[in-house]
């Protein structure tokens, strides 16, 4: 495992050093940064509760997908695009359109699926330009809800657009930043003149204060 990761969030590239190896992405967003929306489940890889969505440079574009954070260990965000479920709305509010699909077909359940639903749906906006029922049902496969219907998720998923072109301008910027972390592992070894301390207070000013 390296001893220091570089990911992208939020358009930035951001430094992370000082963990401890078996920390995971859930507790590192739960609990080191307060980002809550990513919710705890199961927490053994079973419910989709805890979804996030990674991107890494591929075939010319980022390629999006989901993954459990609960049994996620950090050191695996290294190189990719960490995207959760608070980083999907503009800065003014606007929703992203899966979220607004959620909303315009009354799929919004509680507060434990949801998130993990929609970090499904943001993942099949990006990667299937033309989802049949089968393609959907797949991509909901690993978020479980034990109480309601998966319906209105459903419609949700081809109202949202999934089916475009998922490559735009802040795709082409999340690729060069993948591409830039990739040429300076080739050019320094892993590490080499970084240390972020993992502070609680400081770690949340890595993630938090920026724009
Ligand atoms: Fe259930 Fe992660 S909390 S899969
Ligand atoms: Fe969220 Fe059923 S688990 S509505």
């Amino acid at each position: 495992m390296p001893e220091s990761i570089r990911f992208v969030h939020k358009g930035q590239v951001r430094h992370l050093s000082g963990f401890a190896p078996t920390r995971t992405v859930l507790d590192f967003l739960r609990e080191d940064l307060g980002r809550r929306g990513t919710k705890e489940g199961c927490n053994e890889g079973d419910c989709g509760a805890c979804t996030i969505v990674l991107g890494s440079a591929e075939g010319g574009r980022v390629r999006y997908r989901t993954v459990n954070a609960c049994i996620l260990f950090l050191s695996a965000l290294d190189g990719k695009e960490l995207v959760t479920v608070e980083d999907l709305a503009a800065p003014d509010g606007t929703l992203h359109p899966v979220q607004q699909a959620m909303v315009d077909s009354h799929g919004s359940q509680c507060g434990f699926c949801t998130p993990g639903f929609v970090m499904s749906l943001f993942a099949l906006y990006h990667e299937d330009r033309a989802p049949d029922r089968r393609r959907i049902d797949t991509a909901l496969a690993g978020n479980l809800c034990r109480c309601t219907g998966y319906r209105p998720i459903v419609e949700a998923a081809v109202n949202a657009g999934c089916g475009r072109d998922g490559f735009d301008a802040d795709q082409a910027q999340t690729l060069a930043l993948l591409r830039s972390i990739t040429r300076d592992r080739t050019l320094s070894p892993p590490g080499a003149g970084l240390h972020v301390p993992a502070s609680a207070d400081q770690l949340a000013d890595l993630l938090l204060t920026h724009p």
